[in-house]
């Protein structure tokens, strides 16, 4: 296991590619499962994540090519339903097997997925969208039986109490496409992830109406193509840099993803006065040292377009920089907080009020051990870390490799001090 040392008080300067959208991409491979024919994707990070996402497809006999580094080939001419259980416990993307193998073979052997450290994250939606198409259910130790003797268009109403579902979309989605008759989904995820997904769908001959939007039309088709299609930068990414360079009072030239993916981070940052000139045309963002005159603000992560869940522990590394009280509610994972204590002993001045975090910005932060809890919590600390005086040692970071590529090279080509070891 690794764990990295960052030497805090060095700003980023330069340019950062964005690679592709982790969140995209794997409901993207999974979308091969609708047909026999070659599905080849292109700017697919190389993620962890991604690896294992590959394995499971492949023990479902996917055959899999990897030609270049960001270019997968997958066909899946002879599968099976069946997932096995040692691969699907060790990461909840997953379930976005479901969908596809239900609309190609009416059937899913699924092991329910594990618990998470960011908080509850059910799947009861996937499955009410399932029943909805015409599936039977069946929890046999664990393993969720999933079958359809007869699937049928529908109209599937797809809000929880947080709000859509964005692997939930991907999924009834997936399954939709090969029903037969018109299915509308309702409250569906309005993600740019999704967006992707449905125009790789529409690529592959499915008919949808409504993308980008809340309600989703598919008429089913009995067959679908193969496709060759290029995964969008990875929005998150993209953003976890803007907020490093801010808070290293850097000068960044950030490219490779779609602006307008980003813009509740870019109202927010208009709102305190962040110096950020964003070229759409381009796609890419320049953020130039403006740290000293940035305000206090408050947020509240939403489904996108609201500000990204995914953001927000790194947004708490900004908090704390800026002098002032800043607020952030978590509105789609209550609990999404494992990065305060590690901040805390960071030196950082913040706490929890139900699902508020408050940051009293201002004190600086000095070096400490720390421990990465998940994916997101990992890279505010890496952020931290950049500021922070002295040495920070950051332990587990196979969080980050998770849903960032290369994120220890990328931050010392812009001058970061960081060096990755074994925890040994
Ligand atoms: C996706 O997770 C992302 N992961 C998450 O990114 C992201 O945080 C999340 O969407 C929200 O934007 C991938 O795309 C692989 P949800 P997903 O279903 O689809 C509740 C990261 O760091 N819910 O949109 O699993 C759920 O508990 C990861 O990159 C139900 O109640 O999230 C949550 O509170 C973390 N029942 C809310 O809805 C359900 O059946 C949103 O979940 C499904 C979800």
């Amino acid at each position: 296991m690794d764990k990295v040392c960052i030497q805090g008080g060095v700003s980023l300067n330069g340019t950062v590619e964005i690679s592709g959208a982790k969140n995209a991409c794997m409901a993207m491979m999974a979308a091969a499962l609708l047909t026999d024919e070659v599905c080849t994707l292109r700017n697919v990070p190389q993620l962890r994540d991604v690896a294992f996402f590959v394995q499971l497809l492949q023990s479902l006999g996917v055959s899999v090519q990897n030609p270049e580094p960001h270019t997968w080939q997958l066909q899946a001419k002879n599968i099976t339903h069946e997932a096995a259980y040692d691969l699907v416990r060790q990461m909840r993307a997953s379930v976005c097997i479901m969908g596809p193998l239900i609309g190609r073979l009416h059937q899913v052997i699924m092991p329910l997925p594990g618990g998470c450290v960011i908080g509850n994250r059910p799947i009861d939606l996937h499955l009410n969208g399932f029943k909805a198409l015409g599936c039977s259910i069946d929890n046999q130790s664990g393993n969720l039986h999933v079958k359809a003797k007869h699937l049928k268009g529908n109209s599937i109403y797809l809000g929880g109490r947080f709000g859509s579902t964005v692997t939930g979309t991907a999924n009834v989605l997936m399954a939709a496409v090969l029903t037969p008759g018109v299915t509308v989904i309702d409250c569906a995820a309005c993600e740019p992830e999704i967006v992707d997904l449905c125009t790789l769908l529409q690529q592959m001959g499915a008919s949808i109406e409504g993308v980008g939007s809340p309600t989703l039309t598919i008429r089913g088709t009995d067959h679908l193509k193969g496709f060759d299609y290029t995964v969008i930068g990875d929005r998150i990414e993209a953003g976890t840099f803007v907020l490093a360079g801010l808070i290293t009072q850097g000068t960044l030239h950030i490219k490779g993803f779609q602006t307008q993916h980003l813009n509740a981070l870019w109202h927010l940052l208009d709102n305190i006065h962040a110096d950020i000139s964003i070229h759409e045309a381009e796609g890419s963002v320049d953020v130039k040292p403006c740290l000293d005159r940035l305000t206090p603000f408050e947020t509240t992560t939403l489904p996108y377009p609201g500000y990204p869940t995914d953001l927000q522990a790194q947004l708490c590394v900004l908090g704390l920089c800026i002098p002032g009280i800043s607020l952030i509610t978590e509105r789609i994972y209550p609990q999404r907080f494992m990065h305060l204590p590690e901040l805390q002993r960071l030196g950082g001045q913040t706490w929890l009020e139900g699902s508020t975090a408050i940051l009293k910005g201002g004190t600086p932060l000095s070096g400490a051990e720390v421990m990465a809890s998940d994916l997101r919590a990992s890279a505010a600390l890496y952020l931290a870390g950049l500021i922070a005086s002295g040495t920070t040692s950051i332990h587990r970071v196979y969080h980050v490799d998770r849903g960032y590529e290369r994120f220890d090279k990328k931050l010392q080509a812009l001058g970061a001090h960081i060096q990755r070891m074994d925890e040994g």
